[in-house]
């Protein structure tokens, strides 16, 4: 009896002892700021009660496009803010210049509530502690396939997506105009990319595929205007089904 009762005892007590120390090493401003992020008590629109989560559940997105004036004239794509530590400036349009300016923003005109400085500065405090989480298409030690490095080559040599989508983020951080895509977008973070369809501010790309064969029709020519790496200031890539094969591959991993 003794010896069958100590293994769960012994396994409690320990359990307790991670669990407690788990609890006290999350730091209390992200705690509090993950509650606000969960209250609907912002919201003070007649009949309707969302919260940060409702559209950004734990953190990520609703694959969802919303009509939120003042910050958008037509409905816009949810994005997730996975890692959005590292992509600044933020909003598709990128006029929001730090965490804390657009939590305002959303919470005094989307919502039409209002928060303390301090309610504020935890839900930044929880949005920039939110990672990217570990990628599924990854080998378990982080490295590539044969056919995702492959897909990686095509990514910085005939693509040419790393002139726009560049550093670890695999951002960039300025805005620009993609002809058929009107008018100047901030250039969106890729990592997580695999989980967070349909594409573009406008949801037009259902899939990645979609997305590649944007850039790279090579029946129709897709063109971007550019600051002009080259004298016509035209981008334009043709890509074989292998090369977008592999490119999707290696855009999973992201
Ligand atoms: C009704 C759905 C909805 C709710 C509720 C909502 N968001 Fe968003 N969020 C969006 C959409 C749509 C965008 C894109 C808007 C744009 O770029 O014009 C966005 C963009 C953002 C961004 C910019 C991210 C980036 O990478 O550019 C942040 C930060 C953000 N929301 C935080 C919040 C916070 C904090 C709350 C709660 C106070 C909140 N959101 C509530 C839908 C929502
Ligand atoms: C000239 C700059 C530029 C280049 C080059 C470029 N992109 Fe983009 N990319 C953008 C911009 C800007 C957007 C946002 C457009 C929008 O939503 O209206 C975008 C959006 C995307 C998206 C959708 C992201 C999302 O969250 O909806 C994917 C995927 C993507 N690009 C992949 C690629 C790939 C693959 C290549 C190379 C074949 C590439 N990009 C080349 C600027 C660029």
């Amino acid at each position: 009896m003794f010896k069958i009762m100590i293994g769960p005892i012994l396994v409690a007590s320990l359990c307790f002892l991670a669990c407690d120390k788990e609890k006290i090493s999350e730091d209390p401003q992200i705690t509090l700021g993950r509650q606000l992020f969960n209250d609907t008590k912002f919201d003070n629109i007649a009949g309707q009660s969302l919260s940060c989560a409702t559209c950004h559940p734990s953190g990520d997105m609703d694959h969802k496009k919303w009509l939120l004036p003042p910050i958008s004239t037509d409905s816009i794509a949810t994005p997730t803010l996975f890692g959005v530590i590292d992509t600044p400036p933020y909003l598709w349009f990128g006029e929001g210049s730090d965490i804390k300016t657009v939590t305002r923003l959303v919470i005094d005109s989307v919502l039409q509530g209002s928060a303390t400085e301090e309610e504020l500065d935890a839900l930044a405090a929880y949005q920039l502690s939110l990672v990217v989480p570990a990628n599924p298409w990854r080998n378990s030690d982080g490295s590539l396939t044969t056919q995702q490095q492959r897909g990686k080559t095509v990514f910085e040599g005939q693509g040419k997506c790393n002139v726009c989508h560049s550093g670890e983020a695999l951002t960039g951080k300025f805005k620009i105009q993609i002809k058929k895509l009107n008018p100047q977008v901030d250039v969106p973070s890729l990592r997580w990319v695999f989980a967070t369809a349909p594409y573009f501010r406008d949801h037009s790309a259902a899939t990645l595929w979609n997305v590649v064969d944007h850039y790279a029709d090579s029946v129709q020519t897709v063109q971007m205007t550019t600051w002009g790496w080259n004298t016509l200031g035209i981008y334009d890539i043709s890509l074989t089904e292998l090369e977008k094969t592999d490119l999707i591959e290696y855009l999973k991993t992201l």
